[in-house]
């Protein structure tokens, strides 16, 4: 695990919303909001799945773009970033990534145990499969056209998927779907 992620100790201790956030997507590389510490993460029974489609950052609603979200799934794990949060700013940060995230997207609190030892009930948004947007499972090389194909207002979808690879990978996570998905992409592109 990268070691910068590591370095500094955290205190977590206030009233409220859970003081972490949990990030498996795009936060993990580009949270944009305010934060006091970030620790890899691990998630016990999800994992990430390119299930949830993006007709508005990664795709436009006539060919949207696919994203991840996370799918229950018994003994599977999903490791990402937690960011441990100020009360005093976490207000406004809540009601910054309910409008990222809203497609779909509802904040749920789950258990994440921080790499090192603590377990901490964090925040996270999950696309569950009744939101009109979920799309579940395709063809991995059907996904992998999709993905090289969209563009939406927050870019092409490939470089999404290509900075959720990077930064799993600069983090020592493994994600054996998600590298499958990733190098099939880049394939299409050669
Ligand atoms: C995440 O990084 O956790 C995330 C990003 C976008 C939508 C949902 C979750």
């Amino acid at each position: 695990m990268n070691k910068d992620a590591r370095a500094t100790p955290v205190r977590a201790t206030s009233a409220g919303a859970p003081a972490w956030i949990f990030g498996y997507g795009s936060l993990i590389w580009r949270p944009d909001f305010p934060f006091i510490a970030q620790r890899p993460a691990l998630l016990r029974g999800w994992r990430r799945r390119f299930w949830q489609a993006s007709p508005d950052h990664r795709g436009v609603p006539d060919a949207p773009g696919r994203v991840v979200t996370l799918v229950e799934e018994a003994g599977a794990h999903c490791w990402g970033m937690a960011f441990l949060t100020a009360a005093t700013e976490r207000e406004a940060i809540l009601a910054a990534l309910d409008i990222r995230e809203q497609n779909g997207y509802e904040r749920e609190e789950v258990m994440v145990a921080l790499e090192g030892k603590d377990t901490v009930s964090a925040l996270t948004y999950i696309a569950g499969p009744a939101n009109p947007s979920f799309v579940g499972p395709a063809p991995l090389q059907d996904m992998a056209t999709q993905i090289a194909r969209s563009h939406g207002p927050s870019g092409a979808n490939r470089d999404y998927l290509r900075e959720l690879a990077a930064n799993l990978s600069r983090l020592d996570i493994e994600d054996e779907e998600i590298m499958n998905l990733s190098r099939a992409v880049e394939a299409l592109r050669a």
